[in-house]
């Protein structure tokens, strides 16, 4: 009897293996980073910050947006609380916005200043019943009213009363932005021939749109934003709930993705008339089957890692991965001809990774601890001897799964959805903390000026030549001790290089 070969080919990760230099005559400015999320988005920028609860919430998704790449809301919260993050990111720098926040004539200022703490906007029109517009109320407005009377004042004491200047519903951007300008207004509401308010026009969202001239929108002009989902219990609640919240990607988030449940619930989001216009992603695989899996069942993208992030002991616990160098590519063998793109989710930890994975066979990159510490993650500063850090724990931590006085929904990530006491956790990833990293803008500049180098030094003007052109070395444990800082005693920090 033959024995079944059990051994596959020897797995590389990043650091065995280094990209060879190539021919290059570019000048920067050739060099375009612009590459696929999934069948139908582009992102000018390939990053998308993980679905994880120090790292993922609406102020990282919409910082990870304007920077031109993208943000995968975490799902370790109720479905409300989810949906209500992803309105947040979409009613964030918008061309136009469709339903803006509006309130009533008889509200009180106290009301009003609770909402516009809510939402982080600082005016709104203000409508009666039939959505008629009669009026606008800015922060200006409140200025003169002690904060003493707000309780008893109403909005249409202080409100700016008709007539305003209004736009129509139709209004080109061009027209908008001369009407705000002749005007000196801030907002331009757009009502119809009846007076309905229909939008808003912000001079902010079109300041910002200068300001991030990369940043990634939808066909409405408004920030991207991705969802995690689970596929037990309800998942299909969650996964309408957030389309209906205006997501743009349905992100599966599981530990291992070649799952029934799943690839059913996968090919259910991409067959039915009411979710099937929005891009699914398909996850975590680390072999070729089971990307193919997900490109069966008609996923949009196809997200690879199953132990390489640096909160992870899933290899360690279960014993089961792939180096993530090997599994990325052998996923890339059944997306690449099907046309759906690749993710490398997780284990990276230099800017120089990205490239690598990228002529492994990725589209983009997940990050999850190259972006914790930021100023945008969850969470508050933590002061240890003098330093800044933050928290950055694994979905699969104790602390992530376990109830610690509130309801964890991450539980089915790694398949223990039905485990109901604390104490039966086997968990799959730590808990920890990281330096403060400042905002995410300066931390995506060294990013992109890595990867930007890396097509410079390869001679790729785009992601596809890069992925086509880019040729690996394997190397040993003598070559990556030479490629780090070595023989000296570093004594300035740089901003892309800790050891
Ligand atoms: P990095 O290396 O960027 O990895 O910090 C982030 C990715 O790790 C995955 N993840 C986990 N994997 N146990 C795991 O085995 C965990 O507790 C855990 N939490 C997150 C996830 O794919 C993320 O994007």
């Amino acid at each position: 009897m033959e024995l079944p070969e059990k051994f596959a080919d020897l797995g590389l990760t990043y650091d065995d293996v280094l990209l060879l230099p190539g021919y290059s005559d570019l000048a920067p400015s050739d060099i375009d980073t612009t590459s696929r999320l999934t069948r139908e988005l582009f992102l000018k920028t390939p990053l998308i910050s993980a679905a994880m609860d120090t790292v993922t919430e609406s102020r990282m998704a919409i910082a990870m947006a304007r920077q031109g790449g993208i943000g995968v809301l975490h799902r370790n919260l109720s479905i409300e609380d989810q949906a209500y993050q992803v309105d947040l990111v979409k009613r964030t720098q918008t061309g136009i916005i469709s339903n803006p926040v509006t309130i009533g004539p008889d509200a009180t200022l106290e009301q009003l200043d609770r909402l516009a703490g809510e939402y982080r906007i600082s005016g709104f029109p203000v409508v009666d019943s039939d959505n008629r517009l009669i009026g606008m109320i800015t922060n200006r407005d409140l200025r003169f009213t002690p904060v003493a009377e707000w309780a008893t004042t109403k909005v249409d004491e202080v409100m700016t009363q008709q007539p305003l200047i209004t736009g129509p519903s139709d209004i080109s951007r061009e027209d908008a932005t001369a009407l705000l300008r002749s005007h000196k207004r801030e907002r331009l509401p757009l009502v119809d021939a009846d007076g309905r308010l229909t939008g808003l026009i912000t001079v902010k969202d079109f300041v910002k749109g200068e300001q991030f001239p990369d940043a990634s929108y939808d066909a409405q002009g408004r920030l991207l934003v991705g969802a995690a989902i689970g596929y037990f219990g309800d998942a299909w609640e969650r996964a309408t709930t957030l389309i209906d919240a205006g997501v743009d990607v349905l992100v599966a988030d599981t530990a291992h993705g070649n799952v029934r449940m799943l690839i059913d619930m996968v090919r259910r989001l991409k067959t039915d008339p009411a979710t099937k216009h929005v891009q699914v992603i398909g996850g975590n695989v680390a072999t070729k089957a089971g990307a193919q899996s997900f490109v069966d069942a008609g996923a949009d993208a196809v997200k690879v890692g199953v132990g390489p992030g640096s909160i992870c002991t899933t290899r360690v616990v279960t014993g089961v991965g792939v180096p993530q160098i090997s599994a990325v590519y052998e996923a890339s063998l059944a997306c690449r001809a099907a046309g759906v793109p690749v993710i490398a989710d997780g284990g990276l930890r230099y800017s120089g990774e990205i490239g690598k994975a990228i002529v492994a066979g990725a589209d983009t990159v997940m990050l999850g601890s190259m972006l914790a510490g930021t100023e945008e993650t969850p969470g508050d500063l933590i002061l240890v001897n003098g330093k800044q850090y933050k928290a950055y724990r694994g979905m699969g931590s104790m602390g992530a799964m376990s109830s610690r006085g509130k309801k964890s929904y991450s539980k089915d990530r790694y398949f223990q959805a039905e485990v109901t006491s604390d104490d039966m956790i086997v968990p799959e990833g730590v808990e920890g903390q990281v330096p403060y990293k400042g905002t995410l803008a300066t931390v995506a500049h060294q990013l992109v000026g890595g990867l930007h180098q890396t097509m410079f030094y390869v001679g790729a003007r785009t992601i596809p030549e890069l992925q086509e052109n880019g040729r690996f070395v394997r190397i040993t444990s003598a070559s990556l001790k030479e490629s780090h800082p070595h023989d000296v005693q570093v004594t300035v920090e740089a901003p892309n290089y800790r050891a």
